[in-house]
């Protein structure tokens, strides 16, 4: 059999993304609109994005960005910000916005998480509304707790939060977003669900592609530290078959987290990988590499829009079996961002 050189697929869309804010668009918004045409944005802005009326400031200001730097054809989608004092008003108001759905921060899991949920009790009443109006719960499933061990805050939020959820709230669309572990992506995979759509889970490239010791390869790689934190390869191996087994409960959602290299290479180092640079072709390797590139479109194209109820794209993309020298560091504001792969090459680039 001859090795495939290039791929044709639907265009994707990124089902997890930080774009932040300001004068860090300009720079973000490029990377990612130039290989989806759809991104859910996250609202973990300083101060949050709460309400209807922040979520509609901040997808003008997107807009504008795209508008200024020439970009068409890139649709962002909004999210709210879940807090512990959301009013259950707010959820008919963003079915009549065509915000995509809210965000759960459990408090302190991740950046700008402070302003998170407490206690999953006090969101019941909104919960109930976005189970009746079929709003999606995006979640963030990791446990905080001091005493509970950093690998261990996913598969514990599932046992705690996730599956009491779910018996509360049977019919809540749930998206477990940037799952990890070799429990989440079963837990996914096996759960009763009484109608379809209704829990889903995106992957990252950096949890497909490295296990934790890409953190401590020769000294501490900040690059490579993101939340929910890289784990042990059994979990990687579980998420590569989760991603690459046509099961459309698993989709696209590269969770590009742009930080300064300051912020990164510091005593207290942020959370998140920069992966919008070639977001597509990190994914690439990941089917390639488990001979399943023919379920490579369903995954990045299909699975997504589906479980969100809204169309698939129409347009198609090609990429090339052509490796990609990924820079040592992209312009961000005033400042840099280390992308993902930083001085190495992705083996799958986008065709212009
Ligand atoms: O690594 C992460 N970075 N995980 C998150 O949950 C948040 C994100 C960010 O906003 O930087
Ligand atoms: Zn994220």
């Amino acid at each position: 059999m001859t090795a495939v050189t290039s791929i044709t697929l639907t265009q994707p869309d990124d089902w997890h993304l930080h774009v932040r804010d300001g004068d860090v668009l300009k720079y973000v918004l490029p990377h990612t609109a130039k290989q989806f045409a759809r991104a859910i944005i996250m609202p973990n802005l300083r101060p949050p994005v709460t309400t209807v009326a922040l979520a509609n400031a901040y997808r003008g200001r997107i807009e504008a960005q795209l508008k200024a730097s020439g970009i068409t054809g890139f649709t962002p989608l909004m999210t709210l910000y879940l807090t512990d004092n959301t009013p259950a008003e707010e959820v008919r108001k963003v079915r009549e916005a065509g915000v995509a759905g809210f965000k759960l921060y459990p408090a302190g899991a991740t950046t700008n998480s402070d302003a998170g949920v407490t206690n999953i009790k006090h969101c019941y009443a909104t919960l109930e509304a976005m189970q009746k109006e079929g709003v999606p719960l995006l979640m963030h499933g990791e446990v905080t707790h001091a005493e509970i061990d950093v690998f261990d805050r996913e598969a514990v939020f599932i046992d705690t939060i996730l599956e009491p959820l779910r018996r509360d709230f049977p019919e809540l669309k749930i998206v477990f977003e940037h799952i990890t572990t070799r429990q989440a992506a079963h837990y996914v995979r096996d759960a009763h669900t009484n109608n379809k759509n209704t829990l889903a889970a995106t992957i990252t490239p950096q949890h497909l592609l490295m296990n934790r010791n890409a953190i401590f390869a020769g000294g501490i790689r900040p690059h490579n530290y993101c939340l929910p934190v890289l784990k042990r390869e059994e979990h990687r191996l579980a998420l590569v078959d989760a991603a690459t087994s046509g099961n459309p409960r698993f989709f696209l959602g590269t969770d590009s987290a742009p930080h300064a290299k300051g912020l990164k290479e510091n005593s207290c180092g942020c959370a998140g990988c920069y992966t919008a640079f070639n977001a597509l072709g990190l994914y690439a390797e990941v089917f390639e590499a488990a001979n399943q590139l023919n379920r490579f479109e369903a995954f990045a194209s299909f699975y997504g829009p589906d479980f969100y109820l809204m169309p698939r794209n129409t347009k198609t993309i090609t990429l090339h079996k052509v490796a990609q020298k990924v820079p040592e560091e992209l312009p961000l504001a005033e400042t840099v961002v280390v992308p993902l792969r930083a001085g190495e090459t992705i083996a799958w680039s986008l065709a212009e």
